[in-house]
Parts: C-alpha cells; structure tokens; sequence
C-alpha cells in the first residue's frame, strides 16, 4: 500500500501534522506547491492537510478538481485551525468546505494547530484584523462569543502551538485501515 501525503501550509502547523503523518506511516511527503495530480495514480491512499483560512482549508481546491484520478483511492483530508477540536467545528468546516456528494468519497479530520500572527504576511495579517474586529464587536453588543471565537481571539495575542502527535493517531489508524 503506497501513500502520499500532501499539505499547504503558511506558518507550519499543517506541515508539523504531515510530518508525523507521513512519519507514521512511511508515506511520500510533499508540498502541494510541488504536486501535479497526475502523481495520485502511483499511490493507494492520498492524504492532504491545509490550514483553515476563514474557514476554508487552503488549497483544497487541488482535491476538489482530482476525484476522477482519486475514484478508488483512499482519501483522507486533514484541517488546521487555531479553534479547539469540537464535533461542531468538525461538521461546519466539513460542511463548508464539501458538498454531501464530495463528504462521500474522503474521510475529514480536524487536527488543532495553532497560530503564530508573526509569520504571516499582511494580506492574511489583514484579513485577521477584520475578523478580530467582527468578533470582538460582537462582544460587545453582548452576543455571547462560541468556543471558536473564544479560542480564535486568544490564540490572537501571542504564537500558540496546540500541535500533539497524539492527534494523528486516529487518522493514521484510518490510514492503515
Ligand atoms: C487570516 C487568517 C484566518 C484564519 N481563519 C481561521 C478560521 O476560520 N478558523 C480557525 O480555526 N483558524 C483560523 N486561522 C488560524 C489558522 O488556521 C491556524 O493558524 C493554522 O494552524 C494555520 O496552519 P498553517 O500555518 O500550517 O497554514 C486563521 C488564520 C489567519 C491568519
């Protein structure tokens, strides 16, 4: 059983996740960047990870347009966000980012990274800003904040790194399945 695993990640959270992946189960590791799909056909099972980006896994799209070379293979998506794990954020980031026909042919994880605002690069250093501003003003009309915005304007003030190996192990198990 040959497998690759693939990941876009802007700060190295996604990347530490492939690692230990890929460690695991002494699979191919590659940076989506230096992928073309056509290398899915020498492999049995493809696992991808991207970092959750409001709300949508970077790079995705680079499985969306593969499922006619992944019909029969193995496919495994991983996301990274600063939120704690929850079967809440499981199912929204699931939902938001796979129509139902799509959720049938991989199987989703969420592993928690962590965020670390003095690695990215202003565009995204922007984007964060505004979403600060919309949850905080949220806040303070007195809407209660959820576990995600809680832990996102946390994990705002200084480099959080909530990455375990611990996490991998059921998507490894699935892996070997
Ligand atoms: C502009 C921006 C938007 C983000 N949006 C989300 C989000 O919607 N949900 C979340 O859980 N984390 C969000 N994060 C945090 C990242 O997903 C988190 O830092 C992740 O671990 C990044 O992995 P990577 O550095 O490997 O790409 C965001 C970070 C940035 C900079």
């Amino acid at each position: 059983m040959k497998t690759l695993v693939i990941y876009s990640s802007k700060t190295g959270f996604v990347r530490k996740y492939a690692e230990w992946i890929a460690e695991e189960l002494r699979a191919d590791l590659f940076p989506a960047d230096r992928t073309h799909k056509s290398i899915f056909r020498s492999y049995d099972t493809i696992i991808y990870g991207g970092g959750l980006y409001a709300g949508g896994i970077n790079g995705i799209g680079l499985i969306k347009k593969s499922f006619s070379e992944l019909e029969g293979k193995k496919v495994i998506v991983y996301a990274s966000g600063a939120s704690p794990w929850s079967e809440k954020v499981l199912n929204e980031v699931r939902d938001k980012n796979f129509t139902a026909e799509e959720q049938k042919k991989i199987n989703f994880f969420y592993l928690r990274g962590g965020f670390d605002l003095t690695k990215i690069g202003f565009f995204d250093r922007f984007l964060m800003k505004l979403l600060k501003m919309k949850i905080m003003s949220k806040k303070k009309k007195g809407i209660r904040l959820d576990g995600d915005e809680t832990g996102m304007i946390n994990a705002m003030e200084k480099p959080v790194n909530f990455t375990k190996k611990e996490n991998i192990k059921e998507l490894v198990d699935r892996a070997k399945k």
